[in-house]
This record gives C-alpha cells, structure tokens and sequence, in this order.
C-alpha cells in the first residue's frame, strides 16, 4: 500500500547563509506545518531575522549574501532558478517591526497590492477585498468611517494592523513578522497578540519576538537559536517547562541574555 506522507508548509535543510564572508546561519533544518504558529527567540544577532527572510528571499535584495541548502514551499525549491521571486513574496507575505504604511489613504494601503497584482475584477470586488483584509486584521471596525483618511492619522497600533491588512490583502499562505509587536505598548501587543492566533486558522505564521512570554501566549511550536545556530525546535509549552537542551533552559530561564 502506498504510504501517505504528510508534506510540510515549509520545509528548511541543512541552510547555511552567508553575508559576504560571514556565516550568519550553520546547517539549520526544520519543519513548518501548516496553520500552526511557529515562535522564533534567541539573543539579539543569532540569526532570527536573517533565517526568516529565506523564507521568501528577501535576502536576494542585500548584496554579496548568499543561501545554501534547501528550502521548500509546498514542495516547491524556493531557490530553483525558475522560481517566480514575485509570487513567492505573495505567497509568504511579511510583516516588519516597525509598522511602515505607504504616504496613502488607509483603503489606498490596502488596496495597493491588490491592484499591482491584479487580482481584482472590479470596483466592487476590490472594496470587498479592502474590507476583507481589514476584518482579518481586526482593524475594520476602527477605520470603517474613516477609509480616506491619512494612515498616518492612525495609532501605532492600529498602524501596525493597517501592515498586516495589507500583507493578508494579496491572499498569502504564510505571514512572517519580525517583532511585529516590539515598538507597541502592552494593549496594542496584546491586541496583535490575540491577532496572530485567530490568523492561524488560515494562515502559516512565523514570528519573531524577543519576548519569551509572548512566544509561549502565541506559539504552538518554538525554534530557539544561537549564534546562527538552532539549537532546540520543540512544541512550545514543552520548550518552556521541560526543554531538550541545557542552553534552552539556561536561556529562558534569563542565565543569559
Ligand atoms: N545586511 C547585513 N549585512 C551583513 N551582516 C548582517 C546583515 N544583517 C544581519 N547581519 C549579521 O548577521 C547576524 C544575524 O543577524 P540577524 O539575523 O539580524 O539577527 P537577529 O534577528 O537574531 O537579531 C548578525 O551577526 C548580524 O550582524
Ligand atoms: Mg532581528
């Protein structure tokens, strides 16, 4: 009988990445199902932000850095030379630290996307689509009667969401953020927080985050780097209670920083 296997989102193999002459990642592996939300941590310069723009290359934009290894999509090599880098970077959406809307209204942002790509069939379609995107951010509800209006007029908060409207507006699968909660205050975090878990149910989610307590309040799995090393990938509460390696536990437990 033939066998099913189970294929991952996303699956990484012995990475190694390199800006010019600096190694930057060492022999990473690891499996990324989807709908699950995946936590990175690790000290500040391990490699975090580095690892996830692999993930849709938006490292090809630095000069001189170059990926080795394997990393699929569904299957698909990420870095065959016939890859779309265009739909690649629709498909696995991002999401920065600091929140950066266009000079734009606030339907504008959104709206963006979905014209360069043409994925709308008109007007209406594309309002629909707006509305969509700022509903899936739980931003819509704020900005409603105010979709003309500057998106610099909106908190930082709400700015933030404003990003991730965007990100969700072309249809991706997968959303990375980096830190994406790390410039807000506690009720802003907490309400991008509680974001990222409703987003799990259609989407992949990789995120960054500094803050230990927030990978275990949003993560289903963690990946716990060092010095461009991964040192542990495990489900997220076991990581927090009773991990695998000794540098895990003497790295949540705050041994060092
Ligand atoms: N554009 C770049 N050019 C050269 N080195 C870089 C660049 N970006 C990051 N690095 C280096 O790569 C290492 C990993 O950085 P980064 O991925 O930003 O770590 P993290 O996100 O975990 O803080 C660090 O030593 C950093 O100095
Ligand atoms: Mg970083």
């Amino acid at each position: 009988m033939m066998q099913k296997i189970m294929q991952s989102k996303i699956s990484v193999s012995d990475l190694n990445f390199f800006y010019g002459k600096t190694q930057a990642l060492h022999g990473v592996s690891l499996e990324i199902p989807a709908r699950e939300v995946i936590a990175f941590i690790g000290p500040s310069g391990c490699g975090k932000s580095t690892f996830l723009r692999t993930l849709n290359r938006m490292n090809d934009l630095i000069p001189a850095a170059r990926a080795e290894g394997r990393v699929t999509i569904d299957g698909q090599n990420v870095y065959a030379p016939e890859t779309d880098v265009a739909a690649l970077r629709r498909k696995v959406g991002m999401v920065f630290q600091k929140s950066n809307p266009f000079p734009k209204s606030i339907y504008e942002n959104v709206a963006y996307g979905i014209r360069i790509n043409r994925i709308h069939a008109n007007k209406a379609d594309l309002s629909d689509r707006v509305e969509k995107a700022l509903r899936d951010a739980a931003l819509w509800n704020e900005v409603k009667d105010r979709l003309n209006s500057s998106a610099f007029s909106l908190s930082g908060g709400q700015q933030q969401r404003l990003c991730i409207a965007r990100a969700l507006a072309v249809k991706p699968e997968i959303v990375l953020m980096d830190e994406p909660a790390s410039a807000l205050d506690p009720i802003a975090t907490q309400k991008i927080e509680e974001l990222i878990v409703e987003l799990k149910r259609e989407y992949t989610i990789v995120v960054v985050t500094h803050n230990m307590q927030q990978a275990t309040r949003v993560s289903d799995k963690t990946a716990f780097f060092m010095l461009g090393k991964l040192i542990e990938y495990n489900r997220t509460q076991k990581m927090f209670t009773n991990p695998d390696e000794k540098l895990t536990e003497d790295y949540i437990t705050g041994r060092f920083g």
